[in-house]
């Protein structure tokens, strides 16, 4: 048992949160957000652990290291859409995951409507901007404890 550990990861240009697009992902910056996330993950009953890159191996690398993780929410970005090593690496970890994104990826251009990802993930939240983390976390968390009680 123990406390659930979370990691919270960040794919390209989710770094420029708060001067990038503010029209489509708001004017928070990530740090703000990631603030957020930490208390709601403590009022659940979780801890975090918090990584950004906007390379995929490293991205993939990291996915490697958390594999003994309870969950993990990810945001990978554009790599949503055409990235099938990082769907493997999710897979490959057998870590349940929660794909979030700030926009409503599905109303947006066509091209991304389609996740790689979201297939090897327990679900997806998308369209609530800097709530869609907090969303998927308290879901994430909620998945693992029914887990742990079947
Ligand atoms: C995003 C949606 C992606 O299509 C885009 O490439 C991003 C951000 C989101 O959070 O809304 O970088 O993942």
């Amino acid at each position: 048992m123990g406390t659930i550990r979370i990691a919270v990861i960040n794919g390209p240009n989710l770094n420029l949160l708060g001067e990038r697009e503010t029209g489509v992902y708001g004017e928070t910056d990530l740090g703000s957000i990631n603030s957020a996330i930490e208390s709601a993950a403590a009022q659940a009953g979780a801890s975090v652990e918090f990584f950004q890159s906007n390379g995929e191996g490293e991205i993939i690398d990291y996915l490697h290291r958390v594999r003994d993780f309870d969950g993990i929410v990810i945001n990978p970005g554009a790599y949503t859409h055409t990235s099938i090593a990082i769907r493997d690496a999710i897979s490959a970890v057998r870590v349940p995951a929660v794909e979030v994104h700030l926009s409503n990826i599905h109303a947006r251009e066509e091209f991304r409507r389609h996740s790689m990802t979201a297939p090897v993930c327990v679900g997806q939240v998308c369209g609530f901007g800097p709530y869609s983390y907090i969303a998927g976390l308290l879901a994430v968390v909620d998945h693992i404890k029914k887990m742990r009680q079947a």
